[in-house]
């Protein structure tokens, strides 16, 4: 049954198949976080949001292919060790070697690490089976020195989480990094949850980077805000949607 349930979820991903409008977030969302690494140190980022389904994993994903793209060396770090979904996204088999097989000892570096056909850059680590007891894997001492060890050889550590509001699992990772990025998604987020979610991460003085507002319908909001009206002005020189068309 949890099987059928994984295999209906999707990675809505960036690229040639993606609108102009969802590779553009992105791309802001890069600059946005360039822009914060040039003032402070921010080369570990941590995605987390306060229940499943609000896009982490889509986000963490987005990100580090959008960062890639831009000649970073990224590594993505699965640390959904209770229902990791970045092997179902990529394609890979269950139970692939990962996160958890390293820290046991079960397996090496090279065992672990996975590149994407035709995507440079990017470093690709699945949970690993998932283990009886992940806050206690995740709060041991390897854990941090694989942190420190993985920093050492990337320009961005991309690390996806379990919810924040749910369980601690984020919160202990949260020392690992320099930055959290807080995933919401309208209709699906409650403010208490993501008040819950701030609450849990600054218990652990955890930096918070900012919001990713993730499923934002501009469209539907158009006439609440400016948002539209500043990707309508993108998407009248550079995109081919049907609005530009109708200019055309
Ligand atoms: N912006 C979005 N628009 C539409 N569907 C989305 C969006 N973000 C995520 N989803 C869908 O929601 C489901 C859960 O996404 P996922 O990234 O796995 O969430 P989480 O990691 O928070 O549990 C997936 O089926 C995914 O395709
Ligand atoms: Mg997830």
């Amino acid at each position: 049954m949890a099987k059928k349930k994984n295999a209906s979820r999707e990675l809505l991903l960036v690229g040639d198949n993606a609108s102009f409008q969802f590779n553009e977030a992105y791309k802001s969302l890069r600059t946005n976080l360039e822009f914060l690494a040039a003032t402070s140190d921010c080369k570990s980022i941590l995605v987390t949001s306060s229940i499943p389904t609000e896009g982490k994993t889509n986000v963490a994903v987005n990100l580090a292919y959008t960062m890639a793209a831009a000649g970073k060396k990224v590594i993505l770090l699965d640390c959904d060790l209770r229902k990791g979904m970045l092997g179902h996204y990529l394609h890979m088999r269950r139970n692939t070697p990962g996160l958890s097989s390293k820290v046991s000892g079960a397996a090496d570096w090279k065992d672990i690490c996975y590149s994407i056909p035709r995507v440079d850059n990017l470093t690709v680590i699945p949970t690993g089976p998932l283990p009886p007891n992940p806050s206690e894997l995740l709060s041991s001492s390897q854990m941090e020195s694989l942190f420190e060890d993985l920093k050492s050889h990337c320009d961005i550590l991309i690390v996806d989480t379990p919810p924040v509001s749910l369980v601690t699992d984020a919160a202990i990772l949260s020392r690992y990094v320099d930055g959290v990025l807080l995933v919401v998604r309208p209709d699906v987020t409650t403010i208490q949850g993501a008040q819950l979610s701030k609450k849990n991460l600054e218990a652990v003085d955890a930096h918070i980077l900012g919001v990713v507002i993730n499923g934002y319908d501009t469209k539907k909001n158009s006439k609440k805000d400016g948002y539209y009206y500043s990707y309508n002005y993108y998407s009248y020189y550079g995109d081919d949607s049907s609005d530009s068309k109708k200019k055309g």
